[in-house]
């Protein structure tokens, strides 16, 4: 069985290092020993080390929102994943849609970007998903296709296990409007499908697929109760430890 991962991006917010250790200290007191599913919190990489700090001895990890898949050198404004790995990373999203949009990642970039974390054993959380135009056009299986094709491509089945996918519809992101259950599930299946013909059963069956976009405790329980949702990367919700942790504790696997 996939253990649930719940991931709290929370961009650009708590990159101060008192607020980032508050909440994170929040969130420990409350779910800091909870086995049955994996929380991991991303914060700013300001706040990376006050985080690692706060969460030190539990069970609650932490992510990186973002890397440079090199591991020094001239590239201004960038950061390394050995620096990650240093500050105490286990994870880094990659490919987040905002990423894609405002920064104009494209696909290869974020397959030397997802190659390079494995490499250096960062697990990549690596996010995929339509806009809404791309879903009244009826193009959502094709977007989210050629994220997974060109995100992963070159990857071992071996490798591809490690990576943790996050479909997050973009007009669900931040918006209120959350997929609903059975449409999420849809795309998810669809996902474990093409990775079943793009490598094999059991190396689909392995991979968690986690849902984004506007998940709250009040939907949570619906959408992580899903066949092939194994999680969710949550932004807003994430930032107030009593809504995070209502995820958490309503996520069914508590
Ligand atoms: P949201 O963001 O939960 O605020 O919709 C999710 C994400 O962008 O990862």
């Amino acid at each position: 069985m996939r253990k649930l991962i719940l991931a709290g991006n929370w961009k650009m917010n708590k990159g101060a290092a008192s607020a980032a250790a508050d909440l994170a200290r929040g969130v420990a007191a409350e779910v800091g020993s909870v086995s049955e599913v994996d929380v991991v919190l991303c914060p700013p990489f300001t706040s990376l080390r006050p985080v690692v700090d706060a969460v030190k001895g539990t069970r609650i990890a932490v992510g990186a929102q973002n890397m440079y898949p090199e591991d020094s050198g001239a590239f201004t404004g960038e950061i390394s994943p050995l620096d990650l790995l240093d500050c105490g990373c286990k994870y880094v999203i990659l490919g987040h849609s905002e990423r894609r949009t405002i920064f104009k990642e494209t696909n290869e970039f974020i397959n030397k970007k997802v190659i390079c974390a494995l490499a250096k054993g960062l697990i990549p959380i690596m996010c995929i998903g339509e806009t809404e135009q791309e879903r009244v056009d009826g193009k959502t299986e094709a977007v989210v296709e050629n994220h997974l094709k060109g995100g992963l491509a070159g990857l071992t089945a071996e490798q591809v296990q490690t990576v943790v996918i996050a479909y997050e519809p973009v007009w669900a992101i931040g918006t209120g409007k959350t997929a609903s259950p059975d449409d999420a599930q849809a795309v998810h299946k669809f996902c474990r499908d093409w990775l079943t013909a793009a490598y094999d059963q059991a190396t689909a069956q392995a991979v968690r697929i986690q849902y984004g976009g506007s998940m709250k405790p009040d939907n949570a329980h619906d959408l992580l109760g899903q066949p092939d949702i194994d999680g969710g990367l949550i932004g807003g919700a994430s930032l107030k430890v009593d809504s995070f942790v209502g995820i958490i504790r309503n996520s069914g696997a508590l």
